[in-house]
């Protein structure tokens, strides 16, 4: 097969450490396609509270990825016509999409709708496995993190700003639960490969983390 040679740039990393945040924002400054592939496993986490899934049921979890009738439009994510955006965002939709994250079927069903968003004139995109198993040949390989009591505390923020209750203290502990099962499952695990580049933003800006991608991409 012909090597796709529309670039790519993964920024990988755990809960809440503004990969979301930062991917975007480049993918601006680039003119780029976008993509969240985290929202994929939280939007086949509400289908599944909708329909009242048994979460170990793999195989009707597997279905539901395969037929998500889901389209992103700008900042909006239309879940059946409903504009789900914030509630993918609850903590419920994040601990139970995490769960789900783990079953191989759900994954391969959700493989090929990730890949469909690699269009030119390029595609930035955040989650766990996008350099290691979605985009292996991407031109950028990010790991960003930071500390989990910073990235509750950003979570706490994102939160209120929207109108949603939190508590911070539940927020380090649902951060710290989903890094333990984000990376120790055995199927594509949140890790910092050798080939990706770390960002530590504890006491980055925003905008000093967007630089510094945007930095890396200017000199490949
Ligand atoms: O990035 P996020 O917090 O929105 O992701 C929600 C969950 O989905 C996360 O806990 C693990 C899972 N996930 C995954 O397994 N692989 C991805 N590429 C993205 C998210």
């Amino acid at each position: 097969m012909a090597a796709n040679t529309i670039p790519v740039i993964t920024i990988d990393g755990p809960s809440a450490s503004g990969k979301g945040t930062v991917a975007q924002i480049v993918a601006k400054e680039l003119g780029f396609h976008y993509l969240d592939s985290g929202a994929l496993y939280r939007l086949v986490a509400l289908k599944a509270m909708q329909t009242e899934t048994n979460l170990v049921n793999e195989k009707i979890l597997s279905d539901i990825a395969k037929n998500l009738d889901v389209i992103f439009i700008n900042n909006d994510i239309n879940l059946e016509g409903n504009n789900v955006s914030n509630t993918i965002r609850e903590e419920r939709c994040g601990i139970n999409a995490s769960k789900i994250a783990s079953y191989q079927l759900v994954r391969e069903s959700l493989m090929a709708r990730q890949r469909a968003f690699r269009q030119d004139p390029g595609l930035v995109t955040d989650g766990r496995d996008m350099g290691s198993v979605i985009f292996p040949d991407s031109n950028l390989k990010v790991f960003l993190t930071a500390s989990a009591e910073i990235r509750a505390k950003r979570r706490y923020n994102q939160l209120i700003e929207k109108g949603i209750n939190a508590n911070i203290a539940d927020l380090l502990k649902d951060i710290q639960l989903r890094d333990e099962r984000d990376s120790n499952r055995s199927l594509a695990p949140l890790q910092h490969n050798t080939d990706a580049r770390l960002l530590d933003t504890t006491s980055l800006s925003i905008s000093q983390a967007v630089n510094k991608v945007l930095s890396w991409y200017s000199k490949i």
